[in-house]
């Protein structure tokens, strides 16, 4: 028991002094935009080698910020900070937790809310990664942070799909595609965002992204989810001059109604 209470004084001795000696000017935005118990779950990262160093912000969004970084391994992270003071977080959220027989018990405070949408997020990109779909490889998730590998090069992300002009635009589709239905097939899931805004394209490769909203095939919206996004793919392909197969025939290529099962 002592020795229990003695490392919990060495551990906040410690965070004490990181939050002195780290006081980069990144830190100092940090603690400008994020609450303490933010700021703690981070120093606790800083503390515990899951984060080095964090060198300036990616992308501030309304609901999110992202960080790029160095962590434990030679490749940089990126930190994905949802803001636990958003007021419109909860609209449109609970439905997509409600319905996930993974995450049963809730309470639905916003900032429980918002650390399930952050763990939600972390499961699903393990999910898609064991299943061989390219994402940004999960590294670590506690409350509101998660910290992921950066996709990109010297702090600057990859560019979107829409923002890359393609010469074999039919062969960037069926690679989408395959892995919307490698996605749906071997890691049970639906993405239920997916566009041109949520896909990174590194070289030729599509590297799928933005995972806190999608739900396995059980969701009782999951059908709805797949056709919405399957359309969105077809209608940014089609606009760019892919002939593409009817959303029918594609929704059941990729649930393997068709009979082939990937
Ligand atoms: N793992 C990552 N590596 C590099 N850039 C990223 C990563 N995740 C997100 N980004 C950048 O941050 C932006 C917003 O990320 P996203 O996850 O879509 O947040 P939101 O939920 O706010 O839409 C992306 O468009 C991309 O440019
Ligand atoms: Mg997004």
């Amino acid at each position: 028991m002592a020795e229990r209470k003695l490392r919990r004084r060495v551990a906040r001795y410690e965070v004490k002094r990181l939050m002195r000696e780290k006081r980069s000017e990144e830190m100092e935005s940090l603690e400008e935009v994020f609450d303490r118990s933010t700021l703690m779950i981070v120093y606790r990262m800083l503390n515990r080698g899951y984060i080095k160093n964090i060198h300036g912000v990616v992308r501030s969004g309304k609901e999110s910020r992202i960080y790029w970084g160095s962590g434990k391994r030679k490749n940089p992270i990126a930190l994905k900070i949802y803001l636990t003071t958003s007021a419109e977080f909860r609209q449109g959220r609970v439905m997509y937790i409600q319905g996930d027989p993974r995450f049963k018990r809730t309470k639905m405070d916003t900032r429980s809310l918002v650390n399930l949408w952050a763990l939600k997020e972390f499961r699903n990109l393990q999910q898609a990664k064991q299943a061989g779909v390219r994402v940004p490889a999960p590294i670590f998730v506690e409350g509101n942070v998660l910290l992921m590998e950066f996709i990109g090069r010297n702090g600057i992300p990859a560019p979107l799909l829409r923002e890359t002009p393609l010469d074999h635009p039919g062969r960037v589709y069926d690679k989408i595609a395959e892995a919307v239905r490698r996605l749906y097939q071997k890691g049970r899931l639906v993405h239920g965002d997916l566009s041109e805004y949520n896909i990174m394209m590194v070289d030729l490769d599509p590297v799928i992204f933005d995972f806190a909203q999608a739900v396995l095939p059980e969701h009782p919206m999951a059908r709805m989810f797949l056709e919405r996004d399957l359309e969105h793919l077809n209608g940014y392909f089609s606009k760019i001059g892919v002939t593409v197969p009817s959303i029918e025939r594609l929704t059941s290529w990729v649930v393997g109604e068709d009979g082939n099962q990937s």
